[in-house]
């Protein structure tokens, strides 16, 4: 059976603090790295729109040595001739080695691993995760402040469909000496079964605040997301709710001077443009860190390990 990447509780911590040390030895010697998935084939499944996750992949695989193949949208596969998403990845299955799919539908990742020969990575899952993600926040975090625990963490925007704050939520319940504090409008609350499952169940407590500026001078880490127009049922709703907080480099006036603000991308209002100026602005370095995670990541899932150093003599 292969291994998948559904949830990123699939992954063991260990697991994840190796596959951060890999991505940062990449970064330290990426030649090392360029032949390790040779005649290797990535496919990458995306019956949603993406750009970060979707071209990350497709970067990392291509650096590793090996191949790209896929689609990028569901009108241009099959699923628009009727067909199902199992017998989809079925299908793609036997052409690749690996497969990096999102899906709109909650647990499409899931099902399509029950029927896949080859790893299945969730490049997210509706509303639901998104693990890959997930190991680029933890990778910018570990970069950032050197260590995965002993900080406090602010995630702000919309927590309800948010799904890489679900899966950010769910890694980092795994370490120690967190404080979370979760800002959102009362409709864009963290659900229910995020907090039972990563929270409550650990005795892990948690501040919900509707005020950013606040709870902003005791945050170490700031996580903004982009209120996600295209789950609500409702436009009305989206447009009352979509501009409920916009990061600017004055609210940033009483934040402490070794924040790091962190934003999975794309944003449409919810941080300003001036923003990316202040140095604790991380999230441009964040999307270079997705590709470099993701190589760790393909390597993995495929039993391959990183090259050994070689010390040349003087
Ligand atoms: C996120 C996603 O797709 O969930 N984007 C990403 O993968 N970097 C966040 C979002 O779309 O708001």
């Amino acid at each position: 059976m292969p291994r998948h990447l559904i949830d990123i509780t699939d992954l063991t911590t260990e697991e994840i603090d190796g596959l951060i040390a890999t991505a940062e030895d990449i970064l330290d010697r990426p030649d090392a790295y360029q032949d390790v998935c040779k005649r290797k084939q990535l496919a990458t499944l995306f019956f949603e729109p993406s750009t970060r996750t979707r071209l990350s992949f497709e970067s990392a695989m291509l650096s590793l040595g090996g191949n790209v193949l896929g689609f990028s949208s569901a009108e241009s596969s099959s699923t628009a001739k009727g067909e199902t998403v199992t017998d989809t990845v079925h299908t793609v299955s036997c052409y690749a080695d690996i497969i990096a799919m999102r899906h709109p539908k909650e647990g499409a990742p899931f099902a399509a691993s029950q029927v896949s020969e080859v790893p299945i990575i969730n490049a997210g899952d509706g509303g639901h995760n998104h693990p890959t993600q997930t190991l680029t926040d933890l990778l910018t975090i570990h970069r950032e402040r050197g260590s995965l625990s002993g900080f406090t963490i602010g995630f702000c925007g919309d927590l309800k469909f948010g799904r890489t704050v679900h899966s950010l939520v769910n890694a980092l319940s795994r370490y120690t000496g967190i404080r979370y504090i979760f800002i959102s409008p009362l409709e864009l609350k963290l659900p229910r079964y995020v907090k039972e499952h990563a929270l409550k169940q650990r005795n892990i407590p948690y501040e919900q605040t509707t005020d950013l500026s606040a709870v902003m001078p005791e945050l170490d880490i700031l996580y903004m997301t982009r209120v996600q127009k295209e789950r609500f049922f409702n436009e009305e709703e989206y447009l009352r709710l979509k501009d409920s907080y916009i990061l600017t480099p004055a609210k940033l006036s009483d934040a402490k001077p070794d924040l790091s603000i962190l934003h999975p991308l794309p944003r449409v209002n919810e941080v300003s443009v001036a923003v990316d100026r202040d140095p604790r602005a991380v999230y441009w370095k964040q999307v270079r860190y997705g590709k470099y995670i993701r190589m760790a990541l393909i390597m993995f899932l495929l039993g391959l390990t990183p090259p050994p150093v070689t010390t040349s003599l003087p």
